[in-house]
């Protein structure tokens, strides 16, 4: 079992899953080049860590589990020391993902295991550079991560059976349900999930109904809990944008990219976190 983990990235995935491991006494260190990110990302746990004891979620010593598990660092090598579980959260190129594992598999233990949390890449290929693929897995958290239930375990080509129960071990003791599937694209959730949205985007375009309509279309008549435009909007449409055009270049057409996303993320609208998406949330 994890006793120190390490979260690369502090976006809204890294800050999410630090809350959670830490929430559940496990030594965790969120680790982001940028010090304003970290600062910012410690201020939202903070606040969702005691939302959540405001709704009864979590018990009132989460907020102590908090203060003494949870610490930061911009150095991936220092805060990768002695961690025996390592979860990269950072945006969904796969470029910048290769560089930091070829980082941190220089420092990182014998026995520790490195996760991903991406939402579509091939995790096989993810870990071809790798000295050690078979202690590499997909552990694909959702957004808001302290409230979904869902893991999704990829199994890379050559990830090994104790890889794979350690990444399963691990969701269950943060409360998750895990589910594992094939390293196929956009696994068993993004692919279906980037259907909803991109359609509902090519409606926007064409007029079918207004955004405030096409999300009420779903929530009230199909009892979703959030329409396919709000839920682009709370996971950002730069990473719907980057999963589709991944999804687009490895499944089909179904997938291309509607030119109204593509505009929107060029404008910097990308949802909930810049105040503006197919909704205003400022
Ligand atoms: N900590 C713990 N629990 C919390 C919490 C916190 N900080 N804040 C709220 N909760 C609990 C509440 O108590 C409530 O629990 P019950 O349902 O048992 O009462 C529940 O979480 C919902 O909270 P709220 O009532 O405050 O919020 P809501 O009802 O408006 O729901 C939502 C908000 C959970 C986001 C809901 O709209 C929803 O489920 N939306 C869909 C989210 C989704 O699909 N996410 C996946 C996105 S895809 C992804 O992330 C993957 C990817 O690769 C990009």
């Amino acid at each position: 079992m994890a006793h120190r983990i390490t979260v690369i990235g502090a976006g809204t995935m890294g800050l999410g899953i630090a809350q959670v491991t830490a929430i559940h006494g496990i030594q965790t260190v969120l680790c982001d080049l940028s010090p304003e990110q970290l600062t910012t990302a410690c201020r939202q746990i903070e606040a969702s860590v005691e939302k959540g004891i405001e709704k009864g979620k979590n018990p009132v010593e989460a907020r102590d589990l908090l203060k003494s598990c949870l610490s930061t660092s911009t150095e991936v090598a220092e805060a990768c020391q002695g961690s025996d579980f390592i979860i990269e959260a950072v945006p969904e190129v796969m470029q910048i993902k290769t560089k930091i594992f070829e980082e941190v598999e220089q420092v990182i233990s014998e026995h520790a295991i490195l996760a991903t949390n991406t939402s579509s890449l091939p995790i096989t290929k993810l870990s071809s550079g790798l000295t050690h693929p078979q202690r590499f897995v997909g552990m694909h958290f959702f957004n808001p991560v302290p409230i979904m239930a869902l893991v999704e375990v990829v199994r890379g080509d050559q990830s090994s059976e104790a890889t794979i129960d350690a990444a399963v071990e691990l969701a269950t003791k943060l409360g998750k349900e895990p589910i594992v599937v094939k390293d196929s694209p956009g696994f068993a959730t993004s692919r279906l999930g980037l259907v909803l949205g991109l359609e509902a985007i090519r409606m926007l375009e064409t007029g079918v109904a207004s955004a405030q309509e096409i999300d009420k279309a779903m929530e009230l008549g199909y009892r979703h809990p959030m329409g396919p435009l709000r839920l682009t909007d709370l996971v950002g449409l730069d990473v719907r944008l980057a999963i589709a055009e991944y999804l687009h270049s490895m499944i089909g057409e179904q997938f291309r990219p509607p030119e109204l996303l593509r505009q929107l993320v060029s404008e910097g609208h990308l949802g909930k976190k810049t105040g503006r998406g197919f909704h205003d949330w400022s």
